[in-house]
């Protein structure tokens, strides 16, 4: 398995998304989802994400991990979040970044997962009734204190990026970033760049859609997260299955199937890049880490870029209640 620097942390150029194995995406089986994370950590895939509130809030994904890891804990890096406390009423998130949270929240992952150190913590959505100078002071009292190794932000805007990375060093952001979603190529992505912040794409199958497995929403479960998301919906499913097609089309031409050649597309956006798609199952986390070798030609990265432009996707890529917790 190749390698990649996400700031100063070494990980495995191909991440696991963890989510999908206690929330989101169907019906999920311990058993399978701890046979995925270590046959990850037997391929060299080295980099696990997680947070605090995958699970719905109740821990299960982090002490999933924990389990899954236990003897093995030098060969994974360990990315959890906090800073989602719950649910409102209106299909939104409750948001607490204080470094009194901060601390309470650290020290729980620390005991579900069962480790001393978390090697990159994460504030999940920043609230913004708190300076960003604050939320990451409280984090790099974390870091002083040997229960952090290092710090990243996700969904945050390139102003706070900046002003958070002048308070203290910020080692990855991590934002949906995918053939389907190009928001970050506006200014985060340039800003990473510059500082020098690794960006761990997540959702880079476009939450599956891009796989082109998923065609039709009866096929999902009820409780299917998908079911809510504005680009799996009516016309616009229609729409986006079309642009699926285009790369259907290109990885029969190329060999490879479209989950790989959409995680190749986005490996070959930058050098600090690190996708994590997300799965359960092993079969598919095989399939997925082969990608980490597979190095695109820029007539083919050009063949891809023209089958799906950038805003070629129809619906918002969240919900509207979620939608307003991202940092603009
Ligand atoms: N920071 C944030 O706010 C945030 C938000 C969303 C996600 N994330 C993180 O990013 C990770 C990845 O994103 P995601 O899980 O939302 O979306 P994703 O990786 O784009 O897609 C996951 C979906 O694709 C399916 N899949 C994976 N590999 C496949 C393959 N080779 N062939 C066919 N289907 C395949 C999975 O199926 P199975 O479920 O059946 O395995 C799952 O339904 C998450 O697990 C989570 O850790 C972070």
């Amino acid at each position: 398995m190749k390698h990649r620097m996400l700031g100063a942390l070494n990980v495995s150029a191909i991440g696991l998304g963890c989510m999908g194995m206690s929330q989101s995406y169907g019906p999920h089986d311990d058993a399978e989802s701890m046979a995925t994370i270590r046959r990850a950590l037997d391929l060299g895939v080295t980099l696990l994400d997680t947070s605090d509130m995958y699970g719905y809030g109740n821990g299960h994904n982090e002490e999933l991990i924990g389990r899954a890891i236990a003897g093995r804990r030098d060969d994974a890096v360990i990315a959890t979040k906090f800073g989602i406390k719950g649910w409102t009423g209106d299909g939104s998130f409750v948001l607490d970044s204080s470094p009194e949270y901060a601390r309470k929240a650290c020290e729980a992952s620390l005991r579900r997962i069962g480790v001393d150190v978390i090697d990159l913590y994460f504030l999940h959505r920043r609230d913004r009734s708190i300076p960003i100078e604050e939320i990451v002071g409280g984090m790099a009292v974390l870091v002083a204190e040997g229960k952090v190794r290092h710090i990243g932000l996700s969904e945050v805007s390139e102003e706070t990026l900046r002003r958070a990375h002048a308070t203290h060093p910020i080692a990855a952001l991590e934002s949906e970033y995918s053939l389907f979603e190009r928001y970050v190529e506006g200014g985060v992505l340039p800003a990473c760049r510059e500082l020098g912040i690794g960006l761990m794409a997540f959702s880079p199958l476009g939450r599956g859609v891009l796989t082109g497995t998923v065609r039709d929403l009866n096929s999902l479960s009820e409780d299917d997260y998908r079911h809510s998301d504005p680009r799996y919906r009516g016309e616009n499913l229609l729409h986006n299955l079309g642009l699926v097609d285009r790369i259907q089309l290109i990885a029969a031409k190329l060999g490879m199937t479209p989950a790989q050649v959409a995680l190749a597309w986005v490996l070959a956006q930058d050098e600090h890049i690190v996708p994590i798609p997300g799965t359960k199952r092993i079969k598919y986390l095989e399939e997925n880490a082969a990608a980490a070798e597979v190095e695109l030609t820029p007539e083919q990265i050009r063949l891809l870029e023209t089958a799906i432009p950038p805003n070629a996707v129809s619906g918002e890529r969240y919900p509207e209640g979620i939608m307003r917790t991202v940092d603009a």
